[in-house]
């Protein structure tokens, strides 16, 4: 299956959206200590916290999160957070929770990616990474974001045009070739 045909295929279900169901799994991947040591948060979320979390999202204009779904599968999890509409920009996050096609992580973030720049007010998209998160440094780095600032964490940042006229079809030759 081509890249384009997958990107079809691929849904970001809004968290308010999620059933019972849903919610659990996805907390259950966020309390994994895998994925928690690659978090900013990392102390284990309680499933009470987490349904409120969920429903504070409804008035939240400044936070989306979105389950990845690829053939009714939730596959991962991406976020926009400190969405600021004056300056067009937002802080994204996201971890991959099983890997349902080749090259899962990089696949649905350029989903991700398009799926922002194409369809929502944002110019820019602000990344924090933990120093110790060597994988997640290097998708960046592969997806053009530029590192303005590196002490305990790494701060990068992404612009629309940089992506649309040069990385979106840069990655997409990438993934297409592994
Ligand atoms: C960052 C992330 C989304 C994507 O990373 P990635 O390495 O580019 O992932 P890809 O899906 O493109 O995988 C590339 C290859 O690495 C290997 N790999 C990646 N993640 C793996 C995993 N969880 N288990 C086993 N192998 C894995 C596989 O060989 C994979 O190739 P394949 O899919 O053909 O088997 C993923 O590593 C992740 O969820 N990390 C934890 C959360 C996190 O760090 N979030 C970012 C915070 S800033």
């Amino acid at each position: 299956m081509s890249l384009s045909e997958i990107e079809k295929k691929i849904k970001f279900k809004n968290f308010v959206d999620l059933s019972k169901e849903e919610a659990l799994q996805v907390l259950e991947y966020r309390n994994l200590p895998e994925i928690r040591k690659n978090m900013l948060t990392k102390e284990i979320i309680r499933e009470d916290d987490h349904f409120k979390f969920i429903d504070g999202l409804k008035s939240d204009r400044r936070k989306e999160y979105y389950a990845v779904v690829f053939n009714e599968q939730i596959f991962g999890v991406v976020n926009l957070t400190d969405i600021h509409l004056t300056n067009q920009s937002a802080l994204w996050g996201f971890y991959c929770m099983n890997r349902p096609i080749k090259l899962a992580g990089k696949t649905m973030l350029w989903v991700f990616l398009n799926f922002i720049f194409e369809q929502k007010e944002i110019n820019s998209i602000y990344s924090i990474i933990l120093e110790s998160n060597k994988r997640s440094l290097d998708v960046h780095k592969l997806f053009g974001f530029e590192v303005y600032q590196s002490k305990d964490m790494i701060n990068l940042v992404l612009k629309k045009d940089d992506w649309l006229k040069k990385y979106s079809e840069q990655v997409k030759q990438f993934i297409e070739s592994q």
